[in-house]
């Protein structure tokens, strides 16, 4: 029960590796707010949770929009009386992963719009709630190429940099509050996001080779990062970036 006693909202918890937290996170004593768009699969996760006797209750939003963000915080504590943790996952890929030239400039604000400024949402209404109960931990998932360039996706990359280095701007902030905020950095895993990439035999093969430990990440692979940097385990731990990428990026 590393979690024992918190209350954690999880955006992109429907899905993917939000899905895989919001389970571990149950299991392991935490209520948790699973805050996604895709109603049906946040339900249906919220029964399995609550059926196997753990605590979760499913919140729609779209972590574009504050308003959302306002009212999602507002019913956590009106629920379960505070905020501990929150987890930003929710995220989404450019389609065809264009370069530069070929990246239309809607598609460039449509990726930042939830990979950037949902994350940014996101810690923003969290700060007032943790300060309130002296403390608190933030887990923003980047990724690998929040790190490294890569030949497909441009938006992405620049979307992942971005939560990358706002995480250590906040961590700083907010360091002498108690409330620690981390990245994390998966690299390849399969989840529904990768799904249409990852059946491309050639795509797959690729990216297995490139990871020195020979397969793809699953979610929980990611998930148990997040649940060390949730617990008090990691209470020496921010403004760092926690990399879950089988070697990919260490050669
Ligand atoms: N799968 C990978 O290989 C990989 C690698 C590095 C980083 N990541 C990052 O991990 C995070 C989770 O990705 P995943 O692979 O689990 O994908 P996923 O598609 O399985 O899950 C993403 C979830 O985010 C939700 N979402 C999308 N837009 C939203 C919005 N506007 N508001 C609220 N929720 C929204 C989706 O409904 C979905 O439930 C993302 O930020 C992704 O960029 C994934």
């Amino acid at each position: 029960m590393r979690l024992e006693g918190k209350v954690a909202i999880v955006s992109g918890g429907a899905s993917g590796i939000g899905e895989a937290t919001s389970r571990l996170f149950a299991d392991e004593g935490a209520r948790v707010v699973i805050a996604d768009v895709n109603d049906e699969l946040g339900a249906a996760i919220e029964s399995d949770i609550t059926n196997g006797g753990g605590e979760a209750v499913y919140q729609r939003l779209d972590v574009t929009e504050e308003v959302r963000w306002e009212a999602v915080v507002a019913e956590t504590v009106a629920r379960f009386g505070k905020l501990d943790v929150v987890v930003n996952s929710a995220g989404i890929s450019a389609p065809g992963r264009p370069p530069a030239e070929e990246q239309t400039a809607n598609g460039w604000d449509a990726v930042m719009a939830v990979n950037a400024k949902g994350v940014f949402l996101g810690v923003k209404h969290a700060i007032p709630e943790m300060r309130k109960s002296g403390g608190g931990s933030i887990i923003n998932i980047s990724s690998i190429y929040g790190n490294v360039g890569s030949k497909g996706g441009t938006a992405y990359h620049a979307s992942k940099g971005a939560v990358r280095t706002f995480s250590k701007a906040a961590a700083i902030q907010y360091a002498d509050e108690g409330i620690r905020v981390n990245s994390v950095h998966p690299g390849f895993v399969d989840t529904p996001m990768t799904l249409g990439l990852h059946s491309q035999p050639g795509v797959r093969d690729e990216r297995v080779g490139k990871t020195p430990l020979g397969r793809m990440g699953v979610p929980e692979d990611i998930a148990y990062g997040i649940l060390y940097l949730a617990s008090d385990e990691s209470s020496f731990v921010t403004g760092s970036e926690l990399v879950i990428d089988g070697g990919m990026t260490a050669q």
